[in-house]
């Protein structure tokens, strides 16, 4: 069935987006997390002779996006990848814009393994089609511990020693999780559920998995470094996340290229590096409207923090 890409995933914070990085006559902006090219789309039309490039490690979003950013021409260019990797796909840019986590595109997939909604296999990697271990795979492979940390660390689930436990016995008695349903399942038998609960028992286990399998944390520390280089005089790069381990390791990021030191207290002398090269344009994170939130549940959790290189 084709996919209506308009129908499939709101762009967050859009206009707010747009405004921050402020593209000007002939910028040359990099979207690294296109997606669908929403938040890309909105910034060719605001400045008439700025181009894109735009990169996304999945490769289906990345069809869906040429479709929809065709009207365009060459003003965008595509680059199937990984945003580690943005040291090695330019040089330099005017702006930068990273729309972090996962696309409605794939938490809606029935076949990707990202959502318990649907039964399919275990699998959870935004590049389907890379090298990388899926989700299935790397519960057969880590010890409970690491898999008790990963759930407790990017899940905050009080319960995941005991998940990790039974993920475990089960793998010991020659059954491993392979797919959606049954990591559910297990969950759900792990976790005592009150009934006012509105959230499904297996949400933070999920979501816990998908930052492991995609090494989303470790991936952004590297980004956010790399994209402040890049950066030209007066380049802006803005980042929205939707997890606090992430909105906090940006907002470090951005104080440490501000000059402040991030150093832990009571070091004798400064060993992070800070060194003032930006200017911090939100003081706060900016965060979804009323209206927003109205028609887009996905914005609740979305946190938009932007700087500007000095000249
Ligand atoms: C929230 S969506 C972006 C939506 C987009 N801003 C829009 O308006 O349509 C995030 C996208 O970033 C991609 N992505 C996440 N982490 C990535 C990474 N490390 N490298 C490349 N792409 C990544 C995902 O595959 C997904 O398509
Ligand atoms: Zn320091």
């Amino acid at each position: 069935m084709a996919v209506q890409a308009e129908n499939v995933h709101a762009s967050v914070l859009l206009a707010e987006t747009v405004q921050l990085l402020a593209p000007k006559p002939g910028d040359v902006f990099v979207d690294a997390t296109l997606g669908l090219g929403g938040h890309t789309k909105a910034l060719l039309e605001t400045e008439a002779t700025l181009r894109v490039i735009g990169i996304d490690q999945d490769v289906e979003a990345m069809k869906l996006a040429k479709d929809r950013l065709k009207y365009f021409g060459d003003r965008v260019e595509f680059r199937q990848g990984n945003f580690a990797d943005i040291r090695k796909i330019v040089d330099s840019a005017d702006g930068i814009l990273a729309d972090l986590g996962v696309s409605s595109l794939q938490f809606d997939s029935e076949t990707r393994g990202f959502s318990f909604r649907f039964d399919a296999p275990l699998d959870m990697r935004m590049d389907a089609e890379g090298e990388d271990e899926t989700a299935a795979e790397m519960l057969e492979r880590l010890s409970e511990e690491e898999i008790a940390n990963i759930i407790y660390g990017y899940g905050e689930e009080r319960f995941s020693r005991r998940i990790a436990r039974r993920i475990v016995e089960r793998r010991n008695t020659g059954s491993p999780v392979r797919t959606t349903k049954e990591l559910a399942e297990l969950v759900e038998r792990s976790v005592p559920r009150k009934p006012k609960d509105k959230i499904h028992p297996a949400t933070k286990t999920f979501q816990a998995l998908r930052i492991a399998v995609n090494r989303e944390l470790e991936v952004l520390e590297g980004f956010l470094k790399d994209s402040i280089d890049l950066l030209r005089p007066n380049g802006r790069l803005a980042i929205i996340s939707f997890h606090s381990l992430e909105d906090r390791m940006v907002k470090q990021a951005f104080l440490k290229a501000s000059g402040k030191c991030q150093c832990p207290p009571r070091i004798p002398q400064c060993i992070c590096g800070a060194a003032k090269q930006v200017e911090i344009l939100t003081k706060k994170p900016i965060t979804a409207g009323d209206d927003e939130l109205d028609v887009n549940p996905r914005s609740r959790s979305a946190k938009l923090r932007a700087v500007r290189k000095l000249g």
